[in-house]
């Protein structure tokens, strides 16, 4: 089959194309002929080598995709093949609390990925995709999709009138915009782009602040909620966002810790008594499961939840598709279609 491999591990021209053996279906596993697949941010750490430790220079990197099945190993009796299906990264976490055992079976990291003709995952992890999703709307749901779910529904507990803010337009952003939508939230998101900022209006954002025009961007979120705040923040920002989303958060707040994109280097400790005195809860999370995912699923078809694809590479071109989300012009993901 043709795939991908991150190679050394050096930047984006590590990534190399090569031909390689169709993957064999262990007990316990199916394979998935892929359809399509997304990047995400740590796809470019991962290439870079600065996400955890190098990796073996012959992993097939990415964490969302869809595919067919297409075979199943020894005493596997579903999904049948011709089921299209998702799996969440961590495909060994099928239910229950988080352990750190998921890191050992993660999709393009530990484990090979999506960018491939075919993959090998557990079938127990794979997830039905309904006729009603089509392709675009189900491939960013293994990741992004899912960190949003569990984010806002399953740590934060999201609920009609809420107000959720989101940092920047990237990938899960703009997941977390579409399934706050879906909840009867208010979204507020922050952009260094006013062009994606109005873009993120016509998805259905209440309040827009461009982060670079107002460096204080928490008072003026706090100016437009007349001086309520947040109650929940999906923090994709890390230390260098933090302190301003503490300072923009209501009383009794939420703020589920997910990601490092801002330069953390000149980043001031957390303002310590904000979060004591608001009362906030801060929650660091890591993805999610396969029964979160199947709720997921499940909501997207019930609602039609608009993918979020900005734009759509071939694999021949996935190099490119790297190159594209590294540039940041991206609002929402950057998806790969596979040959058919
Ligand atoms: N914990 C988990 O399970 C989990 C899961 C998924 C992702 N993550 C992490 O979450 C983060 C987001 O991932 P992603 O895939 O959504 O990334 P992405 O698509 O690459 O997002 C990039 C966007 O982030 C925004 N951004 C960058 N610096 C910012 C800053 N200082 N303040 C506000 N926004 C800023 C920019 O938006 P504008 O162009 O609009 O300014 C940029 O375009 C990454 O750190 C990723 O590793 C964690």
């Amino acid at each position: 089959m043709m795939a991908f491999e991150i190679g050394d591990q050096i930047g984006l021209a590590s990534l190399r194309a090569v031909d390689r053996p169709d993957p064999a279906p262990a007990p316990g596993e199916a394979i998935v002929r892929v359809r399509a697949a997304c990047l995400n941010h740590r796809d470019l750490k991962v290439l870079a080598g600065t996400y955890g430790p190098r990796r073996p220079p012959t992993r097939v990197p990415g964490s969302d995709g869809i595919g067919e099945v297409v075979a199943l190993g020894a005493g596997v009796t579903a999904p049948q093949p011709g089921t299209r299906a998702i799996c969440a990264h961590f495909c060994n976490w099928l239910d229950g609390a988080f352990s750190p055992a998921a890191f050992a079976h993660d999709l393009g990291i530990t484990r090979d990925g999506w960018l491939a003709q075919h993959i090998a995952v557990p079938a127990a992890a794979l997830v039905t995709v309904p006729d009603a999703v089509s392709d675009a709307q189900a491939v960013a749901l293994p990741a992004a999709g899912l960190t949003a779910w569990n984010a806002l529904v399953e740590v934060a507990r999201i609920k009609a009138g809420d107000v959720v803010l989101l940092l920047g337009t990237g990938g899960v952003s703009i997941l977390a915009l579409k399934i706050a939508r879906m909840h009867g939230a208010r979204v507020a998101i922050t952009s260094s782009s006013d062009a994606k900022l109005e873009q993120a209006r016509n998805m259905g954002a209440d309040i827009a602040i461009n982060y670079r025009a107002e460096p204080d961007w928490a008072a003026a979120m706090l100016r437009a909620t007349g001086g309520a705040g947040a109650d929940i923040v999906v923090e994709t920002g890390g230390l260098a966002t933090l302190t301003h989303s503490i300072s923009a958060c209501a009383p009794n707040a939420r703020i589920v810790l997910i990601g490092a994109l801002g330069d953390a280097s000149a980043a001031a400790l957390p303002n310590f008594s904000s979060i004591v005195g608001k009362n906030l809860t801060l929650r660091g999370i890591t993805a999610g499961n396969r029964r979160m995912l199947q709720d997921l699923v499940r909501a997207v078809a019930a609602n039609d939840m608009p993918a979020s694809i900005h734009r759509c590479f071939s694999f021949a071109d996935t190099a490119a598709a790297y190159a594209f989300l590294q540039a940041g012009n991206h609002l929402g993901k950057v998806m790969i279609e596979m040959p058919a």
